[in-house]
């Protein structure tokens, strides 16, 4: 089995340790039912020798060719998989992805009987854009927070000025962490390349986006960070949420308050 041989490669070792432990986070943080969330990682910059061709795989032919992940490498957990089962060995559920030169066509090398997430499409051309914008990123990470889906069936909410408002306005370390608030992706079947479009449009000035009724994705440097950005805004609907359930509406953080919480 080729997992085996990339076992074998610290940097890919080393962000693999990363992946267990952000899937340990999201199965503890009650926000992987069953097979709920998905991530990936463009692992081409982390390794630094060039990657031999794969030989035990098959080969896909994409549907919308990604030229800027020509060469690339990456990898993404298994569809079907549960975070509590990547978190004990990300290797056993993910599959590790080849692009071909030109971008039209990757070498998949996934455990026996697994295939990638049914996000893929969203993946690959999100993974893309996050090239395209060349901020370093190579990480997309998709789960479920209840507070923040529960948000999204409210139709009010559905205006991202004013769910970005309130979201930042509960606590300051929103404001200072998530500068850039949640951006909103109305309701898209899953797995879809209309869904991996509307994601795109967000995420030119967020770094999270809200699937309506659905979850959220985010992106970043790292798989770590893309967790932190949408627990501290799951954290900020829960104070809502909270406040609301006790009987009042939070006052949020006041103009002043929050210009004085300048990001880090
Ligand atoms: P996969 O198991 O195919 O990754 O799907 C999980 C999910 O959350 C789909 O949106
Ligand atoms: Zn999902």
């Amino acid at each position: 089995m080729e997992t085996n041989h990339l076992r074998l490669n610290e940097q890919i070792a080393t962000a693999m340790e990363m992946v267990a432990n952000t899937a340990g986070f999201l199965w503890n943080k009650g926000w992987a039912e069953r097979n709920g969330g998905n991530l990936s990682i463009n692992l081409t910059m982390l390794v630094s020798q060039p990657f031999p061709p794969f030989t035990t795989s098959y080969e896909t032919e994409l549907s919308e060719a990604a030229p800027l992940l020509a060469n690339n490498l990456l990898y993404i957990t298994a569809t079907g998989s549960r975070m509590r089962e990547v978190a004990r060995d990300p290797f056993a559920r993910g599959c590790f992805i080849q692009f071909n030169d030109t971008g039209s066509n990757c070498t998949i090398v996934a455990p026996s009987g697994l295939l990638p997430s049914s996000e893929l499409p969203t993946h690959i051309l999100i993974q893309q854009f996050l090239k395209s914008q060349g901020n370093g990123y190579t990480s997309v990470l998709h789960t479920h927070p209840t507070e923040l889906i529960a948000l999204s069936h409210c139709r009010p909410f559905l205006n991202q000025k004013y769910l970005s408002d309130i979201l930042l306005g509960m606590m300051p370390e929103a404001r200072m962490f998530v500068p850039k608030g949640i951006g909103l992706v109305p309701y898209q079947k899953p797995g879809t390349v209309l869904l991996a479009r509307a994601t795109i449009s967000a995420l030119v000035n967020h770094d999270v986006v809200l699937w309506e009724k659905h979850g959220v994705l985010a992106v970043g440097t790292n798989v770590e960070e893309c967790f932190d950005s949408i627990d501290i805004l799951n954290k900020s609907a829960q104070i809502f949420l909270s406040a609301r359930q006790a009987g009042y509406v939070a006052d949020g953080l006041t103009g002043n308050q929050l210009n004085n919480t300048a990001p880090p």
